[in-house]
């Protein structure tokens, strides 16, 4: 099948400013295809260039070189059948404060083209599945920074767009309504619907995302399955033991246990052991019991497997927040 969206060698280069007399070249010819029905994570710190790809990919910004391809239709040649089939959640808040919940959603959804009762069915469709159906009559400015991302996504939803785009949706936002963010993400998806989530918490691409592409400075550097990315990197499991004293007879019986790769003491912690495992819990059960056998009882136990944080510091020698 084909992809849903094609991203083909797309650019963006900012005009010069006092900053940047060449320009801010922010997207660097990004390619990338995404399935129908995935919930993909672009995944980047500050300044990675996320929302200008978003931008350019929903018609905001025009691209300095390259195109992308929705459902078939080019966003440079056909802005308006792309503009059909996508919603967009951007990461400002666009939204009138003096406006109800409502009245924002009836005012967009005009925009978009909507009316009369079909405009009014899927208000109140829209309302009940961000949850605010009971609050819809309250103005915007009084609504918590939570609330009115629930409406701004409300917004992007409304024309029942094949793909949703997401810029950050959940900055800013108390934990609750994060989880009901994060929840109405996957049922949109459950639903059908194809979704890109830029986000630069680790946390939530791992939950979310089939596939993450993680980008930076305007680059994408690795893309793929998590498993996939982080068995790439080749990243091991590191088993973190306090033993305190004679820890370098510790490290010894450590280093000989199989599935033990190599034991070392912790950098600055001569009183801790750090050993390396291919499968750290796997291999943790054996460690305790010969160190018990000898006498040793640690003070700490604790396993750091590889994430997503751990392939962006292996790539870029960077932790993705800094
Ligand atoms: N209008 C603009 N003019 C010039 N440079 C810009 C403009 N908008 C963004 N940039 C620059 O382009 C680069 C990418 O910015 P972008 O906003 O796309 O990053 P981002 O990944 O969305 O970051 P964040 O996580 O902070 O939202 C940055 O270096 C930024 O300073
Ligand atoms: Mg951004």
């Amino acid at each position: 099948m084909t992809p849903i969206i094609e991203i083909h060698n797309l650019k963006k280069r900012y005009a010069p400013n006092a900053e940047s007399r060449e320009g801010n070249l922010a997207v660097k010819g990004i390619n990338l295809d995404i399935e129908r029905g995935e919930i993909f994570s672009l995944l980047g710190p500050n300044g990675a260039g996320k929302t200008t790809t978003i931008s350019m990919m929903s018609g905001l910004l025009t691209p300095t070189e390259g195109d992308v391809i929705i459902d078939g239709h080019s966003i440079v040649k056909e802005p308006i059948e792309v503009k059909k089939r996508i919603g967009v959640v951007p990461q400002e808040i666009a939204l009138y404060p003096e406006l109800s919940a409502r009245g924002n959603l009836e005012f967009f959804g005009k925009m978009y083209g909507l009316s009369g009762a079909d405009l009014a069915r899927r208000c109140d469709e829209v309302l009940e599945f961000i949850g605010l159906k009971d609050r819809q009559r309250e103005r915007i400015d009084t609504f918590s920074g939570g609330m009115k991302r629930r409406v701004n996504i409300g917004v992007g939803l409304l024309h029942r767009p094949l793909v949703v785009f997401m810029d950050e949706p959940t900055v800013g936002v108390d934990p609750q309504s994060r989880r009901s963010i994060l929840d109405a993400v996957k049922e949109l998806n459950r639903q059908g619907m194809t979704v890109l989530y830029t986000t630069h918490y680790m946390e939530e691409a791992e939950e979310l995302s089939d596939r993450v592409g993680i980008i930076d400075h305007g680059e994408l550097i690795a893309c793929g399955k998590e498993g996939d990315l982080i068995q790439q990197v080749g990243e091991k499991d590191a088993i973190l033991l306090k033993i305190g004293e004679k820890a370098a007879e510790a490290l010894e019986i450590v280093r000989r246990v199989p599935g033990i790769d190599s034991a070392t003491f912790e950098d600055g912690d001569d009183g801790k052991v750090r050993a390396l495992a291919g499968r750290g819990r796997r291999a943790l059960p054996a460690v305790l019991k010969a160190l018990d056998d000898s006498g040793f009882l640690p003070q700490s136990i604790e396993v750091i497997e590889p994430n997503l944080e751990s392939v962006f510091l292996h790539l870029t020698g960077r932790a993705l927040r800094d």
